[in-house]
């Protein structure tokens, strides 16, 4: 790693790699540790206060580690619950990921827009926060898909994909009102988008797959202005610079793993 402080990314498993190669399209020589808290995945059960508290402490270790100059919490889940305390005990600034429902309002040509994510972002009064807001005239579905973010971890780690079971957790997406059909889906999770060639391939009927990622990555260019393009662009072309898990498990394969997806 070069010696500009580095942006920290941080989800509960390789699902912030959705984010990642986002930020590395856009801030390529921004040098990037990535953290997951593996020991706790997945987010999507666990309850609220210790949801908060594990992050709370966890990023906190993590930035007094690595005096990052930026973190993105590149989860819906924990984003929906701890982005208020993070900001602030923390003086660096802070980007989170929240369910797209403003722009899936703004797509939508049916009116039918299905929001898949984990149970717990599907429960949080943030999510419907943003439904109030952002898309009162819109037919939202929550999804709360339990087994989807396992699949992709599994999947990223080179299991073969379990297509019937994808389908499983996908086909409450797909809903069918008064002659018209769901036409967006927003991926709510960032475990989600490294499925989006099968979710594409095996959905019932053609969607518009939300990824928020790219919006993210511009998000954080936006917060560092001139700082975010420091450095020359990382040699080797791996997405991440350093990776590391709160058991201590070894992610390098989880980097190499990546660059072909
Ligand atoms: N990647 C996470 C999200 O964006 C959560 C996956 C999980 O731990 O359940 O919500």
């Amino acid at each position: 790693m070069t010696g500009a402080a580095p942006v920290l990314v941080f989800d509960s498993g390789v699902g912030g790699l959705s984010v990642v190669r986002r930020i590395r399209a856009l801030l390529p020589s921004l040098p990037i540790v990535y953290a997951a808290d593996d020991v706790a995945f997945p987010y999507g059960d666990l309850a609220e206060p210790v949801l908060v508290e594990r992050c709370r402490s966890l990023i906190g270790d993590l930035v007094a580690a690595h005096d990052p100059r930026a973190v993105v919490i590149a989860c819906n889940t924990a984003s929906t619950l701890v982005l208020s305390p993070l900001r602030a005990a923390l003086t660096i600034p802070v980007v989170g990921t929240v369910p797209a429902i403003k722009p899936a309002a703004q797509v939508t040509r049916t009116g039918l827009v299905s929001v898949l994510a984990t149970p717990g972002t599907v429960k949080r009064d943030y999510t419907f926060d943003l439904i109030r807001r952002f898309a009162p005239d819109t037919a939202i579905t929550l999804v709360g898909a339990r087994h989807l973010a396992g699949l992709a971890e599994r999947f990223l780690a080179g299991e073969p994909l379990d297509e019937a079971a994808l389908l499983r957790e996908i086909a409450p997406c797909f809903v069918e009102k008064d002659g018209a059909r769901t036409d967006v889906v927003v991926l709510a999770c960032t475990h989600f988008p490294l499925l989006e060639d099968a979710l594409r391939r095996i959905a019932p009927w053609p969607v518009t797959w939300l990824d928020p990622a790219p919006a993210i990555a511009r998000r954080l260019a936006e917060v560092l202005g001139e700082e975010g393009a420091c450095g020359p662009a990382s040699a080797d072309g791996t997405p991440v610079d350093l990776a590391l898990a709160s058991s201590g498990r070894d992610l390098t394969w989880l980097t190499a793993r990546f660059s072909d997806r």
